[in-house]
Order: C-alpha cells, then sequence, then structure tokens
C-alpha cells in the first residue's frame, strides 16, 4: 500500500479539467473547480456524520454513551461548516472580471443542483414549506434525472432521504421522553405532573414580568402601558408553544424546557451538551450560507444565478432557514434558575438536596 493507492489520488487528481470537450481550464477556472470539488468532499462527510447520528437518536432508548457519540458527530460537522464559512476567502482571491472571463462556460448549471447541500437539509429536517417560494428540491431532482442530467441512483438516493425521519423529527421523539420531575411518559400521573409543571413555569414567567414591570416604571423607563403588553406577548407565546388545540400539553415541547430549564443536573448534563450541539450545528451551518451570500455579492453583485434565481437576495434569504424551530423559540421562553418552579424527585437527577 502506498499514499496514492490508499488515498486513490490518481483517480482524484484526474478529476479538475472541466467536463468532456472544454479546452484544459485556466488558472482561475481551475481554482474554481478545485475549490468546488473541496466543498462536495466535505459534504460527503458531513451527510455520512448526520446519517449516523440520526441512527443513533432514532433509537427507542439512548444511554449515556451514545449521545456522546451523537455529540460527537454533530460537533465533527460544526467544525466542518465553520471550516466552510471560511473557505469562501479563497474563492474571493478571484476578482469579478476573473470570473465573468468563464462564467458562461457553466451555462444554467449551480451550486442549487448540489443534491448533496439538499440531501444535508433534508437530513436535517429542512421543509418545503419552510424553504423561499416554497422550493421543491426533489420535484427538481426529478426532472434533471428524467432529462438524464443526473443519474437514477443519485435521485433515488436523495428521494429516500427525503422519505425518511429527519434528525429533528427523531430529536423530537427522543425529548418527548424527558423525565419530567422524574415522571417518564408511561407514568399514570404523567400528564398532571408535566402540566402542572408547565403551569408552574408560565406563572413563573408572569411573575418576573410583574416583577420587571414594577422596577422600569418605579424607574421611570417606560409607562406600564408601553410594556406590559410586549411583555406579556411572551406569555400568550409560551401558551401556544407548550400547548396543542386540544389542549394538551406537547411532551417533547415540556421535555425541552425541564433539560435547558435544569440543566445543571448531573443526569441531564449530556442532554443538554446535546442540545448545545444541536443549536451550534445551526448556527454554524447558517453561517456558512450567509459567508457564502457575502462572497457572491462581492463577485457578481446584484446579477441574477446562474441557477436564474434573483442571486444574493435568494441567498440571504436562506439564512433565515430555521430548522430546529423549538431550540430557538425556547430561548424566548426561559426564566432564571432561581425562579424555575421547584423540583420535584431530585435524588432521580443525581443531585440530594443538600449538595444544591
Ligand atoms: C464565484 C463563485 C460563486 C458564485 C458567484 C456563486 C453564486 C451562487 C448563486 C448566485 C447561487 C444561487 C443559485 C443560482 O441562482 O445560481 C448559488 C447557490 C449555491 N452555491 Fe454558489 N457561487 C459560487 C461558488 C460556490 C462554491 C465554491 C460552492 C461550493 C460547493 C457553492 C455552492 C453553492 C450551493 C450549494 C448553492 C445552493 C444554495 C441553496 O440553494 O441553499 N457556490 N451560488
Amino acid at each position: 500500500m502506498t499514499y496514492g493507492n490508499y488515498l486513490r489520488l490518481p483517480d482524484l487528481l484526474s478529476l479538475q479539467s472541466g467536463p468532456e470537450g472544454y479546452a484544459p481550464p485556466s488558472n482561475h477556472e481551475m481554482h474554481f473547480i478545485v475549490v468546488h470539488q473541496a466543498f462536495e468532499l466535505w459534504f460527503k462527510l458531513i451527510l455520512r456524520e448526520l446519517e449516523e447520528a440520526k441512527v443513533k437518536m432514532g433509537q427507542n432508548e439512548i444511554g449515556e454513551e451514545e449521545i456522546r457519540l451523537v455529540v460527537q458527530h454533530l460537533e465533527r460537522v460544526s467544525e466542518i461548516f465553520r471550516l466552510l464559512a471560511q473557505q469562501w476567502k479563497v474563492m474571493e482571491t478571484m476578482s469579478p472580471i476573473d470570473f465573468l472571463s468563464f462564467r458562461d462556460r457553466l451555462g444554467t448549471s449551480s451550486g442549487f443542483e448540489s443534491w448533496q447541500l439538499r440531501q444535508i437539509e433534508f437530513v436535517m429536517g429542512l421543509s418545503n414549506d419552510d424553504r423561499v417560494g416554497g422550493m421543491n428540491p426533489l420535484e427538481h431532482m426529478k426532472k434533471l434525472s428524467d432529462e438524464g442530467k443526473i443519474s437514477r441512483d443519485i435521485y433515488n438516493e436523495v428521494h429516500r432521504i427525503a422519505s425518511s425521519a429527519s434528525l429533528n423529527d427523531v430529536l423530537q421523539d427522543w425529548l418527548s421522553r424527558t423525565p419530567i420531575h422524574g415522571s417518564q411518559p408511561f407514568d399514570a400521573e404523567d400528564a398532571n405532573v408535566v402540566s402542572t409543571y408547565i403551569e408552574q413555569h408560565i406563572a413563573s414567567m408572569q411573575n418576573q414580568i410583574d416583577v420587571y414591570v414594577h422596577h422600569a416604571t418605579t424607574i421611570g423607563h417606560m409607562s406600564e402601558e408601553q410594556l406590559r403588553p410586549r411583555l406579556e406577548a411572551n406569555i400568550t407565546a409560551a401558551r401556544e408553544f407548550f400547548f396543542d388545540e386540544k389542549n394538551n400539553v406537547q411532551r417533547n415541547r415540556a421535555g425541552l424546557l425541564f433539560i435547558e430549564s435544569y440543566r445543571h443536573l448531573p443526569l441531564l448534563s449530556w442532554p443538554q451538551r446535546l442540545l448545545d450541539c444541536f443549536i451550534e450545528l445551526e448556527e454554524s451551518m447558517l453561517l456558512f450560507r450567509s459567508h457564502h451570500a457575502r462572497m457572491v455579492e462581492r463577485m457578481i453583485g446584484r446579477r441574477i444565478g446562474t441557477g436564474g434565481s434573483s442571486g444574493v437576495d435568494y441567498l440571504d434569504a436562506t439564512s433565515s432557514y430555521r430548522i430546529f424551530k423549538d431550540l430557538w423559540n425556547i430561548r424566548t421562553l426561559l426564566v432564571k434558575q432561581s425562579a424555575t418552579p421547584t423540583l420535584a424527585n431530585i435524588e432521580y437527577y443525581d443531585f440530594s438536596k443538600n449538595r444544591i
């Protein structure tokens, strides 16, 4: 075995000459091809890590050891996205005029057609409803496959991933099994324990608002009429978030609140780390998107993209995507630790009362 054989370097290094029939690329075009290929290689690894994380998270019971492994997968992906967010800088060593010298050769091809990015979005759980203009990438891929522009195998793989449970789906299932005040979903009194917990939490939010309004009006910062409706909008938001149409508590969301509120408890230390990793993952992906948009703005200004989108405006709009929405939303609804409802069954979470 040699270095070159192990890495299949002769194959890898023979793939930068541009599509068949093209003259050998200029220095700038070669750079353009290499940077794209490097991104796609990283996408391949991201996809693998996310799939592994999903399989581990998708089990009915997940031990701490496995949570640790999921954390490892997600941390690697976030690190790759951070790296990729910086990699756009290499592209910026090319001037807009240099890019224009070969842009026409791209025709209508565009990063838009990167099926690996679409697979990453599907694995994570981005729904079509949340995409710009309700875009349907699967339909687009089908069209490309029907026209013989991508292989059927690629389309089938995108289809498989798009129709499987996503990372967000398995995360929600896992959250819904969170022991709340020591109560588990199968316990007879669970529904009562969970709804009492949520009512206590909302009461605590209300109390925090009352204290704040009293303070702000006493020091003359704002009038009660200005302040109270804005703050109490969060109470309405909390009710909409935690309760479904039948007024039942959504247990996954109660579980999420519980882990975020009592994250100092030993039993919750891996779960809270895991939730932080999901936020980190999404944040790093958003920064990757937004840095792409800045590079594109510098390169082509406000031209439309080769794929036919509005260009920078489209790319900026994708930076507002949120997949793990609950994880973002819960942040508005937390109260400080000293105001959280008193914890019952504290032993369950591994702290004896006198150690707190
Ligand atoms: C000169 C460099 C580049 C320019 C001017 C550029 C421009 C654009 C534009 C305008 C779009 C929107 C779709 C369209 O209408 O075409 C787009 C999408 C995209 N580009 Fe780039 N790009 C560049 C480099 C890259 C590189 C190096 C990658 C790495 C793989 C990349 C990956 C993507 C992806 C994945 C999308 C789809 C984004 C989405 O739909 O969320 N681009 N690009």
